[in-house]
Order: structure tokens, then C-alpha cells, then sequence
């Protein structure tokens, strides 16, 4: 119930635009998102290297209404990866496709992820592809598979909690795109999603199994230690080695299991968020976990 709400609240405009504009708000933030420009988030992803950690830079932003504001963003993504070849770290970049202009046309998200890529490519980096709502998912797999085609140089995220994933594992297996696999943050009917938490949970342990045994060096993004048991097991039985997948966590989650990870030899990325439009990724967290809603709320009261 709480998850829904605060999913319903992630489009909530009004709401957006007066926690964006608290400066409580923001501080309260720093926990989930690196700080507002390129130059705070390079700073952390050196230190989660030094900590033995890689990192994929977010810069936050989803469904822009205008070709202009979807140049702007690519310009941010842009400026990020000749960031990246400057500090010779092995980071990636995460990008949503409607920041990118999706809304707006297929054409006009091409070619901005266009630019990108061939960047990516030539500098030895990745574009990771978030994967957003359900109704973005056959454009979303369409424009990966195209430029990993062209380019090779592409990540596609997999939602656990739909009911298709099963399926675009195989065909992307089948195709060679590597694969970050999550549970699914977003607020989906159940005519196309699990409802329940334990389904999704057994789902994923499934899908990646799968992915363990056919896929091109996946990804596995998850905090859930039973997850990360099962991964781990099941690596163990199939011979897969260690630097043959990695584990992704959220910058500000479960640092606990992030160090023990690294500790054990396993290879860990970070998915590292910065910029001002922090608020539906800020609320997408509080729904994941009730707990870090009542600090925000207590702290927002005290203020
Ligand atoms: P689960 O929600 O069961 O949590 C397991 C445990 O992790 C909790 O008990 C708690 O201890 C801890 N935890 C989880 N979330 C927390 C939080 N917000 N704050 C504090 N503790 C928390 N989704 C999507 O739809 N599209 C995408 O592209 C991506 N991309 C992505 C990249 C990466 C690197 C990660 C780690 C996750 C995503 N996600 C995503 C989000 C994902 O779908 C999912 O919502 C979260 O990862 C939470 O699921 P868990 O697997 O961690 O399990």
C-alpha cells in the first residue's frame, strides 16, 4: 500500500516542484544522490574506485516534453563520458530513453542516443539503458538491439516483475546483449506484472539463473542478501567466475553487503545519480523501503 503511494506520488508535479525547491528536501537527498554537478559525482565515483567499486553515472532526468530539453540532457550524458575517458576509470553511463526524447519520437531518441554511443564505443565505455514503465519496454529492447547491432557497446535492464521477461531474456541472450536484471520499481498493473513481492522474488531468482547460464556477462542489480545467496550458489555450481558477471547496488544502499561483496572478490558497480531532478528517482527509494519515508518525514518535520 505505502509502496503504490509513494509510486502515485512520483508523478505528483505540485509536489515535485516544492520538495525540488526545499533546501531540507535536498539535504535530505544526499544519501541516494551524489550532488547536483559533474564535477560532486566524479568526486564520489573516485572514491568507490579506490574503494574497489566501478560505478555507472545517472544523470537524473526522465520523460522531457521538449526536443530541446532532451538535447540538454544528452549534452549532460555527453559531458559525463568525455568526464569518464578523462579520469580513465572503467564507469559507464545509465541513461533513460525518455530523457532522451522517447515521448517525443522514436527518431529523435535515435539520435541522441546515437551520439552517445559512438562515443561509448570509441572510448571502450557502455551506455546501460534503464528500463522505465511497461509501456516503454518494446521501444526500449528495439533501440538496444539496434545499436548493439551497430555499435556493441550496450546494457539492456530487465524488469523481474513482468510477466514477459522470461522471454526478452531469452531473445536478448539470444542476441548477445548483456542484460542488468532488477526487480522493477515502477507502479505496473497486475494484467503485466506480479503483484506480489515473493513471485517477483522467486522470478528473479529464475531469470538470473538463466541469465548465469546463457547470458553475455550480466549484471545482477539487487540489495537482497537471499538473491545475492542464490546468484552466488548457483555461479558456484555452473563454473561461472567471478569476473564473469558483476553485482549492481544503489549508491546509498545496503553499503554493509556493497563491502562484503568486494571483500569476497566479486566485482561490484555502483548506479551513481547526480543533477537537480533528483525527485521520482528520490521517491521510486522511499517506496522500496517504508523506513527511509519515516526519516524523511521526521526530518522534514523537525525542520
Ligand atoms: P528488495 O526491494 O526486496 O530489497 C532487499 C533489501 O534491500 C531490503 O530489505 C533493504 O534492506 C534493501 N533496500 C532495497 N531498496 C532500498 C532502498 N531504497 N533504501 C534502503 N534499503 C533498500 N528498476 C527499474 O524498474 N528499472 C531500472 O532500470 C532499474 N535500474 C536499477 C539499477 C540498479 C543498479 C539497481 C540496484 C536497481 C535498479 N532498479 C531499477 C531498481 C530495482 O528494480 C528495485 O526497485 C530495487 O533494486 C529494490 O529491489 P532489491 O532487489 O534491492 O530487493
Amino acid at each position: 500500500m505505502l509502496r503504490q503511494t509513494f509510486l502515485f506520488l512520483s508523478r505528483h508535479q505540485k509536489l515535485r516542484h516544492w520538495f525540488e525547491t526545499s533546501s531540507r528536501a535536498q539535504q535530505l537527498t544526499s544519501r541516494f544522490v551524489a550532488g547536483e554537478t559533474l564535477d560532486d559525482v566524479m568526486r564520489v565515483v573516485k572514491e568507490l574506485q579506490n574503494a574497489g567499486t566501478m560505478s555507472t553515472l545517472d544523470h537524473l532526468g526522465e520523460n522531457v516534453t521538449t526536443v530541446e530539453e532532451a538535447e540538454t540532457s544528452r549534452r549532460f550524458c555527453d559531458e559525463a563520458l568525455d568526464a569518464i575517458a578523462a579520469s580513465g576509470l572503467p564507469a559507464t553511463i545509465s541513461i533513460k530513453l525518455t530523457q532522451l526524447g522517447l515521448d517525443l519520437g522514436e527518431d529523435v531518441c535515435r539520435r541522441n542516443v546515437d551520439a552517445l554511443v559512438v562515443k561509448a564505443q570509441a572510448m571502450g565505455s557502455r551506455v546501460e539503458v534503464d528500463m522505465e514503465a511497461s509501456e516503454y519496454v518494446d521501444r526500449t529492447l528495439n533501440l538496444v538491439q539496434h545499436f548493439q547491432r551497430e555499435y556493441g557497446c550496450m546494457r539492456s535492464v530487465l524488469q523481474a516483475y513482468l510477466f514477459r521477461t522470461d522471454e526478452d531474456v531469452r531473445r536478448m541472450c539470444a542476441l548477445g546483449v548483456p542484460i542488468r536484471l532488477c526487480k522493477g520499481a515502477y507502479k505496473e498493473p497486475p494484467e503485466v506484472a506480479y503483484p506480489k513481492k515473493s513471485d517477483v522474488d522467486a522470478r528473479y531468482l529464475q531469470l538470473a539463473v538463466m541469465l548465469l547460464d546463457e547470458g553475455a556477462y550480466p549484471a545482477m542489480a539487487t540489495h537482497d542478501p537471499r538473491m545475492i545467496d542464490g546468484i552466488l550458489a548457483h555461479a558456484a555450481r555452473s563454473g561461472r567466475k567471478p569476473h564473469e558477471f558483476e553485482f549492481q547496488m544503489l549508491y546509498g544502499v545496503r553499503r554493509d553487503l556493497q563491502q562484503m561483496l568486494v571483500k569476497q572478490g566479486f566485482r561490484l558497480r555502483l548506479y551513481v545519480p547526480y543533477g537537480d531532478s533528483w525527485y521520482p528517482y528520490f521517491m521510486r527509494r522511499l517506496a522500496e523501503r517504508p523506513a527511509n519515508a519515516f526519516f524523511v518525514a521526521r526530518n522534514l518535520l523537525r525542520s
